[in-house]
């Protein structure tokens, strides 16, 4: 039997060197080792994380879009705001290089490097733990899985980000359209959309990825947010403050950082939507459909088949969505739902509806929920959503 293996063996290697790969052999060696688990798998430890360039919009065009941000030249478009009456925009450019500076090396005593990251007293977030251990980890989990479409500090800018539509979230804002409430996520909304992707969009569901990358990656996200957040909100003071002294950054940054942490510890601290049930019946359907056409027509028009464009959080336009394709980004449970329209989509510029009350929210959910299902429909509601489809 061993013989045979043997002499196997040699009759592969014998026709691999008459096919000219022998010469190779020293290259395999090497794929070989690259391919094992001992080869590092992170970033080089002399990277550090480059200063923000790109510009910050505060406020985009008071105008309404007409059209999607178009992919291909995001940042340049974003910069572009700074010349629209009405709009206003930060351009880190205008911070003097010595500031700046300042600022990058405060950030690197406080968050470290891309193979090295850390935060602020390694303060946990809810049960994630944000030890140096937790984040090296992650940022070679992100380095493999995330880098690509959303970029070295966060910034949704990696080698595939710019042309990819919806664009890859840029985490430095410190907002996010998946949190149920306000405009933060718990680690475990984190952690969901990571498992379940964002349908619709180029966003994939790691469902094969073990629990500890998944818990690693989510702590690498929640850092590259804080620190990009901090690099943010100092170079808007920076550029508000004419003179400031390069001496007083280090201060501000870790004010700054401090704010942000803290703001991710109250997120996590969220309560989890409990589950809820729908009203049936074709009245509560037709109760839901009056609460639509009074407070979600006037952005939603058409119920989404009309072509419609608002401007997010970070000044991208983007089209409303179809609501009658029943394709839900943000999770797609009931309790989704209700937690959408109770409280808004504020990174999307979705309003909370504080005053709606508690039966008028599931109605509205149980309408909104069963628009892409004609069939479910009293008649006369269908032929108000798909006015195209009556005889
Ligand atoms: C092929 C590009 C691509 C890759 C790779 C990718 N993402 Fe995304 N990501 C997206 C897009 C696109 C969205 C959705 C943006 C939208 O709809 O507004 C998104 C959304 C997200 C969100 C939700 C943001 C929010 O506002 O709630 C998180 C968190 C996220 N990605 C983290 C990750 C992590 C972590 C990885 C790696 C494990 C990863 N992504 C890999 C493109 C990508
Ligand atoms: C000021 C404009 C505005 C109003 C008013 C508004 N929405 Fe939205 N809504 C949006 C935007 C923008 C999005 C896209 C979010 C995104 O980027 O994924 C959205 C998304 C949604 C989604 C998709 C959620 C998902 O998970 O994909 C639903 C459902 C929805 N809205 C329901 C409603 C309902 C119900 C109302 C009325 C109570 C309403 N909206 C009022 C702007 C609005």
């Amino acid at each position: 039997m061993r013989s045979y293996v043997v002499a196997r063996r040699g009759r592969v290697s014998a026709r691999l060197a008459a096919l000219g790969v022998a010469a190779c052999a020293g290259f395999a060696a090497v794929a070989w080792f690259g391919w094992s688990s001992a080869a590092p798998s992170g970033y080089d430890p002399a990277l550090r994380y480059p200063h923000r360039t790109d510009a910050i919009v505060l406020q985009p065009p008071q105008s309404e879009p007409r059209d999607a941000t178009p992919v291909g030249n995001l940042i340049a478009t974003l910069a572009g705001y700074a010349e629209v009456p009405g709009a206003h925009v930060v351009l880190p450019g205008a911070v003097p290089p010595a500031e700046r500076e300042a600022l990058t090396t405060a950030l690197d005593d406080l968050f470290g490097t891309p193979a090295a990251p850390r935060v602020p007293d390694a303060a946990a977030v809810g049960d994630l733990p944000m030890s140096p251990g937790q984040l090296a980890a992650g940022s070679q989990v992100y380095r493999r899985l995330c880098n690509q479409c959303h970029g070295l500090t966060g910034n949704g800018q990696g080698n595939a980000g710019d042309w990819i539509h919806p664009f890859p979230r840029d985490f430095r804002l410190g907002q996010f359209k998946i949190a149920a409430h306000g405009s933060r996520p718990s680690p475990g909304e984190i952690r969901r959309i990571l498992r379940e992707g964002v349908p619709g969009t180029r966003m994939q569901a790691y469902d094969l990825i073990s629990d500890a990358d998944l818990n690693a990656v989510t702590a690498y996200v929640v850092h590259l947010s804080q620190r990009g957040e901090t690099e943010l909100k100092v170079l808007v003071a920076l550029a508000d403050e004419e003179g400031a002294e390069s001496a007083e950054v280090p201060a501000v940054v870790v004010v700054a950082a401090k704010k942000s942490v803290a703001d991710w510890q109250a997120a996590a601290l969220s309560p989890k939507a409990p589950a809820v049930t729908f009203p049936s019946g074709e009245d509560a359907l037709r109760r839901g459909h009056d609460l639509f056409a009074r407070n979600c027509l006037a952005c939603h028009a058409g119920y989404g088949h009309a072509e419609s464009f608002r401007y997010d959080a970070w000044g991208v336009a983007a089209r409303l969505p179809d609501l009658t394709r029943g394709e839900w980004k943000w999770g797609r449970e009931p309790a989704d739902a209700v937690a959408r329209i109770r409280n808004g989509i504020p990174a999307a510029g979705m309003p909370a509806n504080p005053s709606l009350t508690a039966a008028e929210v599931l109605d509205l959910a149980a309408f909104t929920k069963a628009m892409s299902r004609p069939d479910l429909l009293p008649a006369d509601v269908r032929a108000a959503v798909y006015p195209d489809a009556a005889e």
